[in-house]
């Protein structure tokens, strides 16, 4: 099963896709975490969307269905489900993934929406935090760790960092591309008869139980 998580920065895209992960043993397709990756690895094309990210603008879309090219190509994927989190984010974006699933034989179940009011995101965005030795996302408020400094997931001691573009302005930039930019696929899924909403402002737990529901019609 293929599908797509829909959302404004902080929706939980990121948080419910590491559970589908774990539990569904699908793959999380993450633009901004292959970007966050090119850049801290600090190849040219890591370079040259470094700034673009901080700001919150979006990077070119010919960089981004490259991404997603190489993925789908891989062969040591075949067979795995796909979380497609954060991509495509422009509708040109969502005509290359379209192209790119049918050549591939491959096809999109469900385009999840994941609602979230604006004043809930600022809260989200600036309290969270990942363990950068294996991406476990974390909030200061919502989803601390267990034991103070320790991650959860991994045992991993002190290894937490925020990153740079989960501050207030740039978060209005990153808003402002969602909804001028991201938006319109709402309506582009629904037409195609893929789109279903799920309420992001409920508890992780809960988010997690309507994804789920949706998964198992
Ligand atoms: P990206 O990394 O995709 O960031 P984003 O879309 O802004 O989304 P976030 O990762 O910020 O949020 P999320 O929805 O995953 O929330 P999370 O689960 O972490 O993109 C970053 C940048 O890369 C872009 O600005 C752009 O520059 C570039 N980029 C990436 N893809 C691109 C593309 N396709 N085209 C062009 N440019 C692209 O949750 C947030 C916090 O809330 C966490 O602390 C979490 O613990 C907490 N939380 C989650 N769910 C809940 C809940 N239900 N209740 C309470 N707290 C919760």
């Amino acid at each position: 099963m293929n599908i797509i998580l829909l959302g404004p920065p902080g929706a939980g895209k990121g948080t419910q896709s590491h559970r589908l992960v774990a539990e569904r043993d699908m793959i999380q397709l993450s633009t901004g975490d292959m970007l966050r990756a090119a850049r801290s690895s600090g190849t040219a094309m890591g370079k040259r969307v470094a700034a673009v990210m901080d700001a919150g603008n979006l990077v070119t879309d010919e960089i981004v269905i490259g991404l997603i090219d190489e993925q789908l190509s891989n062969p040591a994927l075949d067979g795995k489900g796909f979380i497609f989190d954060g991509f495509p984010r422009t509708l040109a974006q969502a005509d290359a993934l379209g192209a790119l699933l049918d050549s591939k034989g491959l096809k999109l179940h469900h385009v999840i929406e994941m609602r979230v009011d604006d004043d809930a995101l600022v809260a989200r965005i600036t309290g969270r935090f990942t363990c950068s030795n294996c991406g476990a996302v974390y909030h200061d408020e919502t989803k601390p760790t267990k034991k103070h400094n320790v991650c959860d997931n991994c045992g991993a001691v002190e290894q937490f960092t925020r990153r740079k573009d989960d501050n207030e302005d740039s978060l209005r930039t990153r808003l402002l591309a969602y909804y001028r930019d991201t938006s319109p696929l709402i309506g582009y899924y629904y037409a195609k008869g893929l789109l279903d909403r799920v309420d992001g402002l409920g508890s992780i737990d809960a988010v997690a139980g309507e994804i789920d529901e949706i998964l198992t019609r």
